[in-house]
């Protein structure tokens, strides 16, 4: 990439949905077995990384959007440098130079959404692009998988079951069409880390019923289903997440809200990943929209209690499918 003229990479980095969340096992390194559908979402951050400018020796982050703490921590950063590595590594004679990174967060951010993992995918996945270099179908997987547990979901980027810590991806043929979806996030920290250490000390046996509702929501995204079909299954869905007990303990808040989001829109209310966004699902984009309307004002109304600093964030999307190029 000696060139400073050429263009920008651009790319999406999208949002995600656990449609379910089995913890089936704790491993020797400390990560969770899981068994769980991912889906991506239309809603998606942007990344853009250009070179860096002249004499620059280090990649540069520059944040705009929502808050994502600082930007020496951010995976973007870190994905670079895991992308340089393995390029540095591997038989591939490409130079490496410093990068200089864009990024707009859209998606909230700490939130069960993958918006950080998916940022690392993109500025991955971008940064070799840049550099006009390649790695190896094993290297790739192996690298990505070490920035962090969904960032080989989202270099993939199609609906998947996904396995193991997050290495272990069948792509799904997903849902046919674009069904709406209401996200509603609490502004309270919610740690994976602190959820995960919470399921663990009050794991029960459990019946295994979410692990079978999983198997078989893959079973079905497998063969694909109609948008119909999904939101026929919401109420299954809104209780197959192993992490949802761990979360409510880890923010005890979230109870009241994910109670009140129910009785204003009397739909089933699911968590995705380990919280603390909130989900609804919808036929359309459109009917997501008019409830998002109906969030906000039961919020200013005090229906829908605000906890942590600020009013929630709310947002309705869709559920991306294919693989196309998802659209905001
Ligand atoms: O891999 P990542 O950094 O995203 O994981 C954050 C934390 O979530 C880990 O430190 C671990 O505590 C927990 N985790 C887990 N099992 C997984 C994924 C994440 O225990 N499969």
């Amino acid at each position: 990439m000696a060139d400073p003229h050429l263009t920008p990479v651009i790319r999406l980095a999208p949002a995600k949905l656990n449609l379910s969340l089995a913890v089936v096992g704790r491993r020797e390194d400390g990560f969770h077995d899981l068994h769980s559908v991912f889906v991506p979402l239309a809603l998606a951050d942007r990344l853009s990384l250009a070179p860096a400018r002249a004499n620059a020796r280090e990649d540069s982050l520059h944040v705009t959007g929502f808050d994502a703490g600082p930007v020496a921590d951010n995976l973007v950063l870190r994905a670079i440098a895991v992308a340089r590595a393995a390029v540095g590594e591997g038989p591939a004679r490409a130079a490496t130079p410093a990068l200089a990174a864009r990024l707009e967060k859209l998606i909230p951010v700490a939130a069960g959404l993958g918006g950080g993992s998916s940022d690392a995918a993109a500025a991955f996945d971008a940064a070799l692009e840049a550099w006009g270099a390649e790695l190896d179908p094993e290297r790739r997987a192996d690298a990505a998988a070490s920035i962090g547990s969904d960032v080989p979901f989202f270099l993939r980027g199609t609906p998947a079951l996904v396995e193991g810590r997050g290495e272990r991806l069948t792509p799904l043929k997903g849902v046919h069409g674009h069904p709406g979806i209401l996200l509603v996030t609490p502004r309270v920290a919610v740690r994976t880390p602190d959820v995960f250490a919470v399921f663990d000390a009050i794991r029960g046996k459990g019946d295994g019923s979410i692990r079978m509702s999983s198997e078989h929501l893959a079973q079905e995204l497998g063969n694909g289903l109609s948008a119909t079909d999904l939101i026929a299954r919401a109420g299954v869905l809104a209780s197959a997440n192993d992490l949802l007990p761990a979360a409510l303990l880890v923010a005890p808040g979230l109870v009241g809200v994910k109670r009140a989001l129910t009785r204003t829109l009397t739909k089933a209310v699911g968590m995705s990943g380990s919280g603390p966004t909130l989900w609804t699902l919808y036929p359309s984009l459109a009917e997501a929209q008019a409830a998002s309307e109906v969030v906000q004002a039961a919020v200013i109304a005090g229906t829908i209690p605000s906890i942590g600093d600020r009013p929630p964030s709310i947002v309705a999307t869709t559920i991306h499918t294919g693989h196309e190029v998802p659209t905001p």
